[in-house]
């Protein structure tokens, strides 16, 4: 029998991974848990639009327990969504997929479904809300997750679509590393300008000294991160094309809450722990507003 999934949080990647998975074959095995409801799932890839007609809820009374939840909410929000939604999706045996940026998967959910039951991931998907069951995929995107039975069994969800799922034995350097990446993002919702800010006076030694703080800081919880990691992120910027935006530039422009806490404050925290100074990073939160 197949796999019951639900995609808790159909954004941009929530909303991409549904319509990926949908594309498999009949859509009964899935069902979207929505906090603002729509209709049909609308993809745009740059191969061509998938649509998908699948079980939308917004409503957790009509849940039942399935076999994975895939939890796509912001960092911000997953309690709230593990509150409203687990208690009607978790079977004695099911797997929560966490999918969002930044360190904390597993401490995210603590006190809704026990860690082991935690699947973490790094998402490789530049993916953007058009609107309520809309999304827009950029480019091609793939998925990782740690090595064992579970990443097993969440792999086999995504074979024969366009999602690749990586199990990758050096997941936590995986992770470490796209928080350093993450982290030189914050000059442009700083200075309110997309990548293009690389060639402003001080921004490319601002990026450089976050993701150093960040690769400090993941050396002394035991992770070494890929050398010469600061100055790949500044060279990453400098040839992207001007005018791309990042998420946290975009939510800040649009107003939408920041994932500052799961990005810069998780830094600022271990970084404490570990007598590791993170002022950067700290500056990010006093400017941009860690919670
Ligand atoms: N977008 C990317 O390219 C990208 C790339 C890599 C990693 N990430 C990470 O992936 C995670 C998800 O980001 P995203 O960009 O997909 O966010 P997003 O587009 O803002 O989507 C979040 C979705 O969660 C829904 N939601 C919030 N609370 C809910 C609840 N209680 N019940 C059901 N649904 C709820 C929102 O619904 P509403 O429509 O009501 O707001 C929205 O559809 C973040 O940690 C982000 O950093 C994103």
């Amino acid at each position: 029998m197949r796999p019951r999934v639900a995609v808790v949080g159909p954004g941009a990647i929530g909303g991409t991974l549904a319509a990926h998975r949908a594309q498999r074959g009949p859509a009964l095995d899935l069902v979207i848990c929505a906090r603002t409801p729509f209709d049909t799932l609308v993809l745009d890839t740059p191969e061509g639009t998938l649509r998908a007609q699948v079980e939308i809820l917004s409503d957790p009374a009509a849940a039942r327990p399935v076999d994975w939840v895939l939890l796509a909410v912001k960092t911000y929000d997953v309690a709230e969504a593990a509150r409203r939604w687990l208690p009607a999706l978790l079977g004695p045996e099911t797997r929560v997929a966490a999918l969002q940026n930044g360190l904390e998967h597993a401490a995210l959910l603590e006190g809704h479904v026990p860690a082991a039951r935690v699947l973490p991931s790094v998402q490789m998907l530049p993916a953007e809300r058009v609107g309520p069951g809309h999304l827009r995929q950029r480019r091609p995107g793939a998925l990782s997750v740690p090595t064992g039975a579970d990443a097993d069994a969440f792999a086999a969800l995504f074979e024969g679509t366009a999602i690749p799922v990586h199990r990758d034995p050096a997941f936590e350097v995986a992770l470490w590393t796209k928080l350093a990446v993450n982290a030189a993002g914050a000059v442009s919702a700083m200075r309110l300008e997309p990548a293009r800010v690389v060639h402003a006076p001080g921004a490319a030694d601002e990026m450089r000294a976050l993701v150093a703080e960040c690769v400090a800081v993941a050396r002394a919880c035991g992770v070494e991160l890929p050398a010469g990691l600061p100055e790949r992120v500044v060279e990453g910027a400098r040839a992207a094309p001007p005018e791309t935006s990042n998420s946290l530039l975009a939510d800040r422009r649009a107003g939408r809450p920041l994932e500052i806490d799961a990005r810069h404050g998780v830094i600022v925290r271990l970084g404490l722990a570990h007598g590791v100074p993170t002022p950067e990073n700290a500056r990010v939160c006093a400017v941009l507003g860690a919670p």
